[in-house]
């Protein structure tokens, strides 16, 4: 049985215990502008995206842009965590930590950032082209994108979970691409990752209803080969264990009386490249 609790504006923070939270609507103008923060930061990071730069250059970027517009990262200190986003390239599945490492011509780059701006997360993640890359890589790019969008296209009260993950897994697999199962969407709101989970695979008809007030994150994770991913010693890095590339895109959003809204849409309408 799926548990929810209306939660009155922002007075309730407790820690992720498997009931799905159902917001009002001073929760939605909080999350508004966090994902617009949050999407401005994907923005403003595009020009800088080229071979020759350094992860960490980039990750200093994203920290600067976060605290000049009075937010703060959520991934600095969470379990350990040192950097301000995550930047996966090319085999990189999700979670590369920002260092000296530089972006060479042809890579695909997804950048992911969480800003809390006034105690509300927004998270999002985009993929970025470095020069030229080769029509297979921005194929898998375009479908990932396509993936996402059809994901939050099942996203209405009275839909489940299970037809978000359905519409994912259908479009990725007629592409004969996998859908990566070892990382998952999430509630947010005051907490950076709540309930419900979101998986990008499943059956139509399953899993949570879908209420107005939800919010959650849709963030499909798309492998040219196989599903499989392993962790590097890092502990945070996973790659696809085949070495075949892969994509994500991410934006959050809240269930509405008729749909959704997407927090994390660019204002400047770039959320997928080509961003020039
Ligand atoms: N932003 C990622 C997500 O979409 C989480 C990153 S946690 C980190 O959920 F610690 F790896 F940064
Ligand atoms: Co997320
Ligand atoms: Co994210």
């Amino acid at each position: 049985m799926t548990e929810y609790i209306t939660v009155s504006d922002d007075d309730l923070v407790d820690a992720r215990n498997g009931v799905i939270k159902l917001h009002g609507p001073d929760a939605f103008v909080g999350m508004r502008a966090a994902g617009r923060f949050a999407a401005e930061i994907l923005d403003a990071i595009a020009p800088h995206v080229v071979p020759g730069v350094t992860t960490a250059e980039l990750d200093q970027r994203v920290y600067d842009h976060m605290l000049r517009g009075g937010g703060i990262p959520a991934t600095l200190g969470y379990r350990g965590y040192t950097k301000s986003c995550c930047i996966s390239i090319n085999h990189v599945v999700c979670h590369g930590i920002p260092g000296d490492k530089a972006i060479k011509y042809g890579d695909i780059v997804n950048i992911d950032v969480t800003p809390i701006l006034d105690g509300w997360h927004g998270d999002t993640s985009r993929m970025y082209l470095a020069g030229n890359v080769p029509l297979k890589a921005r194929k898998l790019v375009d479908v990932t994108y396509e993936c996402l969008m059809l994901g939050i296209a099942q996203a209405r009260p009275g839909n489940r979970l299970g037809d978000v993950s359905n519409a994912i897994q259908r479009h990725a697999e007629a592409h004969r691409y996998s859908v990566v199962r070892d990382f998952c969407g999430h509630g947010l709101g005051r907490l950076f990752h709540d309930s419900p989970e979101v998986v990008h695979a499943g059956r139509p008809g399953t899993g949570p209803e879908l209420k107005p007030g939800m919010f959650f994150t849709i963030e499909p994770m798309i492998n040219i080969g196989r599903a499989d991913v392993k962790m590097l010693d890092d502990g945070w890095t996973a790659v696809t264990r085949d070495r075949s590339l892969s994509a994500q895109f991410e934006h959050s959003i809240g269930i509405t009386d008729d749909g959704c809204e997407i927090f994390t849409k660019s204002p400047t309408g770039h959320d997928k490249p080509p961003y020039a």
